[in-house]
């Protein structure tokens, strides 16, 4: 999709589709149209209940002096800057979604309003470029790609202001979109060597900037890394243990430390998941998704900052080399793990591959992952829990999600639940000895390995892979959750 800003008045667009924003009480919109026409719209809107709200849309044919086929009302509710940005997102998807169903290809929004600021030309592209996305490896979309956007800005100085805004959307959502197609690949095809072949194809595009070292289930041996393999111990699969490093073109003493749980099949071991609970487990290595998105837009926003990217990429299978209840191991940092339950796999892998972030010195560590089902009970399927030992961080990790429009809420690292972790026999326990609060626990295990860095956990279990629509521009399927939220972030870190 070309996606362009330009001065300009909608009915004077050659676009198919002509789409006009319109605030809830209030009568100012088609200012530039037809007396007769817009008093014609404006009764169709009223007998049609459209009323402006969020949410709202109305499909009508054009006026005489436009080229269009379709006007398509949206409406914004009411103008809150808080709001303003997610309805702009909202109000976007859609829009491409009745492009794409009437088969129109090209689009002109006008956002020419006051209320548009430059910056909203992000929202606008992020969104259409979002909605627009189908996962076509297996079956092929129903609807055509869109082929272009035009956005009319007001004045030719903010048309102009606009284009950076274009620019940076167009960059994360090709990392969103990296992540997406990832998370949509079945295991069969993603596996440990698929996640790693990816990573190589991101680094090899970087033009230098990012490099590449993957390690064998042999050179993770050397590493004692303890509590990885006993989760890769179980799978034909070989796994690979991944580090992608960006150093920053720009002179830059921060270092950020980003890991990912790789998780490329969550079967849940010999602790089998029932086949229910089974069907979604390809998603299980979204949050290495969202590590290799987030890297994917590095070499074209060369933010300041070096970045460390880790996956301790693995399969959780059932086979006679699997892991058992009641199995000890050693982490790579020494610590002794209990194992009573082969299905709480991710915090093993993630135990280790925070061990081997911290060798390399991060000021802070962000962690994503697919680990509870609790979360999702807490949160639903939209929200992702977010753990910290520094509220800080936590607090410029959630500003982040809501600029990159990602829901994120705070969860607490209750020290009076840590002793639930406590085994008899190790130095920790891989489930807790409530059933309760899982979520909290399995942070707290990884807070184990953190060595009182600045962290941040993310549990995205339920935005990251969508089984019913996120919201209008975000469909079905692997989301790229994280990737926007680690872009803004990084870009004020
Ligand atoms: N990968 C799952 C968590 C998950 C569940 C992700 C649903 C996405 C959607 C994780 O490895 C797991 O199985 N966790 C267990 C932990 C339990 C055994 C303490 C869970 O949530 O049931
Ligand atoms: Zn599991
Ligand atoms: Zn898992």
């Amino acid at each position: 999709m070309k996606i362009t800003a330009i001065k300009g008045k909608l009915f004077a667009s050659q676009a198919e589709l002509i789409v006009l924003p319109v605030f809830g009480n209030s009568t100012v919109w088609m200012n530039d149209c037809d007396e007769v026409f817009k008093q014609r719209v404006i009764k169709l809107a009223q007998s049609l209940d459209f009323t402006g709200q969020v949410g709202q849309s109305l499909c009508l044919e054009t006026p005489a002096e436009s080229s269009a086929h379709e006007l398509l009302l949206l409406g914004f509710g009411d103008k809150t800057n808080e709001t303003l940005m997610e309805g702009l997102r909202e109000a976007m998807g859609l829009a491409i979604q009745t492009a794409k169903r009437r088969g129109l290809r090209s689009m002109a929004v006008e956002l020419s309003a006051t209320v548009f600021k430059p910056e909203s030309a992000e929202a606008v592209s992020s969104a259409a470029l979002l909605a627009d996305y189908s996962f076509s490896t297996y079956k092929k979309s129903h609807y055509p790609k869109i082929d272009s956007l035009e956005i009319l800005a007001g004045d030719g100085k903010t048309a102009q202001a606009m284009r950076k805004y274009i620019e940076q959307a167009e960059i994360v959502v090709a990392g969103v979109t990296v992540a997406r197609d990832l998370v949509n690949t079945p295991a069969q095809e993603m596996t440990p060597k698929h996640l790693s072949a990816a990573a190589q194809t991101i680094a090899k595009a970087s033009g230098g900037l990012i490099a590449l070292k993957v390690l064998d289930r042999a050179a993770c041996t050397k590493l004692k890394m303890g509590a990885y393999l006993a989760v890769a111990q179980g799978a034909d699969h070989e796994p690979q243990f991944i580090h992608l490093s960006y150093t920053s073109p720009r002179p830059t003493k921060k270092t950020l430390a980003v890991v990912g749980k790789g998780v490329t099949f969550d079967s849940g071991g010999l602790s089998l998941k029932p086949a229910e609970a089974m069907m979604t487990m390809k998603c299980d290595m979204a949050g290495a998704a969202a590590v290799l998105g987030f890297f994917a837009t590095l070499a074209a926003l060369k933010p300041r900052v070096n970045i460390h990217g880790v996956i301790a990429a693995t399969e959780n299978m059932v086979s006679g080399k699997s892991i058992r209840p009641g199995d000890i191991v050693r982490a790579a940092n020494g610590k002794t793990v209990e194992i009573l339950n082969t299905d709480a796999e991710g915090r093993l892998t993630l135990a280790d591959a925070i061990t081997y972030a911290l060798k390399h010195q991060p000021d802070a560590i962000i962690d994503l992952a697919t680990l509870t089902g609790a979360c999702v009970v807490a949160l639903g399927e939209e929200i992702t829990g977010l753990m910290t030992n520094d509220k800080k961080l936590g607090q410029k990790v959630l500003s982040a999600a809501v600029q990159a429009g990602e829901k994120m809420w705070e969860l607490p690292l209750e020290p009076r639940y840590r002793e639930l972790i406590n085994s008899d026999i190790a130095d920790l326990r891989n489930i807790a000895t409530s059933r309760y609060g899982g979520t909290l626990t399995a942070g707290l295990f990884i807070q184990e390995f953190v060595e009182n860095k600045s962290w941040v956990h993310l549990d995205i279990a339920g935005p990251a892979f969508a089984e019913r629509p996120l919201s209008s521009y975000l469909a079905k399927g692997g989301t790229g959750h994280g990737v926007r939220t680690l872009v803004k972030f990084v870009q004020s870190f």
